[in-house]
C-alpha cells in the first residue's frame, strides 16, 4: 500500500477571496511497500510538494493589502504535486495562529499521507483522502486534517484529463488536485504542565463536515509513557445516548470528559484530576465520526516547585559563614537542584551581606 508523507514549513502568505490561503512548501515523502518494516524512518523517499489551504477566515488585524491570491503555475506540469484545499465547512480552527506563524516566518511541519478511510467503499479510488499533520513549531497549535478529492469533472473542450504521474489521480486545469477539508482533529496546545496534586486539562477537539444529527461520536484518550501504553477514558456519544446519558470506560480513576461539550463544540478535552508522578507521559486524543478517525498527541509533564527554607541559625554571624539551604517535595528530581545552588545561594549572599553591613553601621 502506497503511503506518501509531505514534510515542510510554510513558505508565503496570501490572500484569496475574503479570505487568506496558506502556502506550505513540503516534501512528499513514500513508505516503501515492503512487508513487516512499518516505523523505519530509512524507507521513506522525498518529493517536493506543495500545499494551498484556500480561505482561511482572515483575523482583522492582518492587512488585506499585505496578502496576495495564490496562483497556481502558468503550464499545468503533472510531475507537480500542489493539493489545493478548500477550506469552508468545516472551519479550521485558530487559522489565525497558521496565518500569523505564516507571516511571522515561524515553522510548520506538514506531513501528508494517504488515508483509507473506515469502511470506504472497497475496490473504489474516488474519491481519494490525504491526512495531513500540521503542527506550528514551538508547541503551540497542532492540526489533523482530512482531505478529500474533490471530481475534476469533464474538461469541455475535449482535453484529455491530466493526471498527477506519482499518485495517479485527475488534476484540475491549473494542475493541482482539488481537495476539500472534511474532518478536523486540533489541540490548542501540544505540551502542557501541572503540578502535582492539581487539576490538568488535555485540549483536544474536532471539527466535521455535514454532521447527521443522529451520528454517534467516538473519543478514546490513551496515556503512552516510556513504551507502556494504557487506556485512560472512552467515551461513545450520540443522540441516542443523549437519552440514557453517553457511554463512558473511565480507567483513570478523576479522568473526565464533559459529553455535551464533546457533541455540541466538538469539544474532547481531558481533565484530570488530583495529578500523580505516573500521569506524565504522552497522551493520544483519537476522535472517530462517521468515516473519519484521526489524532493529536498532547504531552503532559507533572511538576513541583521545592519548597525551600533555610537553617535560621546559620544566619548569625560567626567568624565562619555557613548558610545551608533546604529544598523540597518537588518534581522533577532533576530539574530543581540547580535553582536552589544558584538563585537562592545568590539571594541568601545578598541576605548575609545586607545583615553584615548592618552589624557594622550599629
Ligand atoms: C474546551 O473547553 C475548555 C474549557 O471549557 C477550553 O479551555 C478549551 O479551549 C476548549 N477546547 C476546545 C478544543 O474547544
Amino acid at each position: 500500500m502506497l503511503h506518501i508523507l509531505l514534510f515542510g514549513y510554510l513558505i508565503t502568505c496570501v490572500s484569496g477571496q475574503g479570505g487568506a490561503d496558506v502556502v506550505l512548501s513540503c516534501s512528499l515523502v513514500e513508505e516503501d511497500s515492503g512487508m513487516g518494516r512499518i516505523g523505519s524512518g530509512a524507507l521513506f523517499s522525498r518529493t517536493p510538494a506543495t500545499l494551498v489551504l484556500r480561505d482561511l477566515a482572515v483575523t482583522p488585524d492582518l492587512s488585506p493589502d499585505t496578502l496576495t491570491p495564490f496562483s497556481p503555475p502558468d503550464v499545468p506540469d503533472p510531475n507537480n504535486i500542489i493539493l489545493e484545499a478548500k477550506v469552508t465547512s468545516p472551519e479550521i480552527p485558530e487559522a489565525g495562529q497558521l496565518l500569523h506563524a505564516d507571516c511571522n516566518d515561524q515553522e510548520v511541519n506538514c506531513e501528508i499521507s494517504q488515508y483509507y478511510p473506515r469502511e470506504a467503499k472497497q475496490g473504489s479510488t474516488e474519491p481519494a483522502y490525504f491526512i495531513v499533520s500540521l503542527q506550528i513549531e514551538g508547541g503551540g497549535l497542532s492540526l489533523t486534517l482530512v482531505l478529500q478529492t474533490q471530481s475534476v469533472g469533464m474538461d469541455q473542450s475535449d482535453h484529455p484529463v491530466l493526471m498527477q504521474s506519482k499518485l495517479e489521480l485527475p488534476l484540475s486545469q491549473s494542475g493541482t488536485l482539488l481537495t476539500e477539508v472534511v474532518f478536523v482533529v486540533f489541540s490548542g496546545s501540544q505540551s502542557q504542565s501541572a503540578p502535582l496534586g492539581g487539576v490538568a486539562l488535555l485540549d483536544c477537539g474536532f471539527r466535521q463536515q455535514a454532521r447527521t444529527p443522529r451520528q454517534e461520536v467516538g473519543l478514546e484518550w490513551r496515556l503512552q509513557h516510556r513504551g507502556h501504553g494504557r487506556k485512560v477514558l472512552e467515551m461513545r456519544a450520540g443522540q441516542k445516548e443523549l437519552e440514557t446519558g453517553p457511554e463512558v470506560h473511565v480507567e483513570r480513576d478523576g479522568s473526565s470528559v464533559d459529553a455535551s461539550q464533546l457533541l455540541g463544540q466538538g469539544n474532547a478535552s481531558l481533565t484530570l484530576a488530583s495529578l500523580k508522578v505516573s500521569d506524565q507521559g504522552t497522551y493520544i486524543c483519537t476522535v472517530s465520526a462517521g468515516l473519519f478517525q484521526a489524532q493529536q498527541v498532547v504531552q503532559l509533564h507533572v511538576i513541583q516547585p521545592p519548597q525551600v527554607s533555610f537553617s535560621e541559625e546559620n544566619l548569625v554571624l560567626r567568624d565562619k559563614l555557613k548558610l545551608s539551604c533546604h529544598c523540597k517535595n518537588y518534581y522533577p528530581l532533576d530539574v530543581q537542584v540547580s535553582v536552589c545552588d544558584s538563585y537562592w545561594m545568590v539571594l541568601g549572599f545578598m541576605v548575609v551581606t545586607i545583615l553584615f553591613f548592618y552589624q557594622v553601621m550599629k
